[in-house]
């Protein structure tokens, strides 16, 4: 492949909400959907997050199961916002972190990232936004086989619609949000018949909650 495998993965209230409509997620699932996201941390080479999570949660994107290796940290940020003082920079001798930035990302911000040992990759845009498939293949580049995409809703959104993911872990947790982050915006489908289909599909309980695997490649 000349990507790496893309397994995205969230968790959603039973009324498919991200986070509140204030960005409140932590956390949606119980303590075993905690442990299990970890897992997917341990088991995958990279972690990559939306700059907007970035700045909402400030998330270490490490894993916390005893004896489990960190993947690199990746964020899409096409103007470089991800603060000097956020726990993926100051952190950095956790794991290393990749920026993917864009064409107008303000050159003043590189440098200090640069000098406290984080990697920037600048990408094209492609609709207004990083250039996912320049971002897949960079990361192939520097070794990474395997991709976890733990959110938010605009790049979850955003990998489905471009049709670059193989794998979807879902954890729904038995309570109701109301308004709130949908967990996947609109991916242009009409007609019910023609939404794709996963190769295969499991379930299991995760504690109170129940995940759900699709299998698309
Ligand atoms: N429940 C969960 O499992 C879970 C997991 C993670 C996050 N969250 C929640 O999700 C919320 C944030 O989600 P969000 O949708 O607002 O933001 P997001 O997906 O975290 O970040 C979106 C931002 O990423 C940047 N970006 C760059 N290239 C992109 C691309 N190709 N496609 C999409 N985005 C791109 C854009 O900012 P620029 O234009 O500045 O580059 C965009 O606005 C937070 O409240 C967080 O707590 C929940």
């Amino acid at each position: 492949m000349e990507r790496p495998y893309v397994t995205l993965s969230w968790a959603q209230t039973l009324d498919g909400r991200l986070a509140t409509l204030t960005g409140d997620s932590q956390w949606i699932g119980g303590p075993e959907s905690l442990n299990f996201a970890h897992q997917l941390r341990r088991d995958n080479q990279a972690i990559l997050v939306g700059v907007t999570t970035v700045l909402k949660d400030n998330p270490r994107l490490t894993c916390r199961i005893p004896g489990g290796r960190n993947p690199l940290r990746v964020v899409l940020d096409s103007q470089l916002r991800t603060p000097l003082n956020s726990a993926l920079v100051v952190g950095i001798h956790e794991a290393p972190t990749v920026i993917y930035s864009g064409p107008a990302a303000p050159q003043e911000r590189l440098q200090p990232l640069v000098n406290l040992g984080v990697t920037v990759v600048p990408v094209s845009l492609r609709q207004n936004r990083l250039d996912l498939g320049m971002v897949l293949s960079d990361l192939k580049t520097r070794g990474i086989g395997t991709l976890f995409v733990e959110g938010g809703a605009a790049v979850l959104t955003a990998f489905l619609a471009a049709d670059l993911v193989d794998r979807v872990v879902v954890v729904t947790a038995p309570f109701l949000l109301g308004k709130g982050i949908e967990a996947v915006g609109d991916l242009g489908q009409r007609i019910l018949a023609q939404a794709p289909r996963p190769l295969s599909w499991r379930r299991w309980d995760l504690g109170q909650d129940l995940a759900t695997e699709l299998i698309f490649h």
